[in-house]
């Protein structure tokens, strides 16, 4: 069982220097794709090598994990992947990240952190003030993936969500994969993981109105 990181801790509060766009990824014009608590990366490397028309920037907040992401990308040559390290919500609350947001085509969410004591909610990755700087930031049309085994905390992003007057849920069944940033459905590894032991997925997907 891994320690969880309390994303409210001091040692966040500073993010690193966010690269332009054309230092991350070899063809800047590209899609691009963010995926949010994206852990070691495996998900992205696996989407990064077989959609080679999207960019995909993962954001993650253990330093260990993204850093060695990030190494292992330098030496695969791969030139539509990218890491960060740090807390999401202050990648977003900054200002040097307002170009990377505005030119996001989506953004997934899999299976963040439930925290799942009253009192640490405020630790869940989204919150009011996250999805309000989305709402603020994202160009119309941007989608938001959310996928999770926790029904309590989908119950509590999808209201979080839903109370945001610019995001409007896309009915599953009428989405078109093959044009998404994940057109073969790869999976995450906690998704595998939730699959082999046949728990619930609860997911939405949102577009920005
Ligand atoms: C349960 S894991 C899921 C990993 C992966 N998305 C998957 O589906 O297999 C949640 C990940 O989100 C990261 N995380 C939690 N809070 C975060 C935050 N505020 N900013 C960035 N990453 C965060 C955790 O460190 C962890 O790697």
């Amino acid at each position: 069982m891994r320690q969880h990181v309390n994303p409210l801790s001091i040692n966040f509060n500073q993010i690193e220097r966010i690269p332009s766009l054309s230092e991350m990824f070899g063809d800047s014009k590209l899609n691009l794709h963010l995926d949010v608590g994206c852990a070691a990366g495996e998900f992205l490397f696996d989407l990064a090598l077989v959609n080679t028309s999207w960019n995909y920037l993962g954001i993650e907040i253990r330093e260990k994990l993204a850093k060695n992401a990030r190494q292992k990308v330098i030496e695969s040559e791969i030139k539509n992947l990218y890491f960060l390290f740090g807390n999401a919500n202050n990648f977003l609350n900054d200002f040097h990240s307002e170009f990377i947001i505005k030119n996001l085509k989506s953004i997934s969410l899999n299976f963040p952190d439930p925290w799942f004591k009253k009192r640490h909610y405020k630790r869940r990755v989204i919150q009011p003030e996250f999805i309000n700087n989305l709402s603020n930031l994202l160009q119309k049309g941007t989608l938001i993936f959310i996928k999770t085994d926790v029904k309590d905390l989908f119950d509590y992003m999808d209201r979080t969500i839903s109370e945001n007057f610019y995001f409007k849920t896309i009915d599953k069944k009428d989405f078109n994969y093959s044009e998404s940033f994940n057109p073969n459905k790869v999976k995450t590894n906690r998704e595998k993981y939730v699959i082999d032991n046949q728990l619930d997925i609860f997911e939405r997907i949102y577009i920005k109105i």
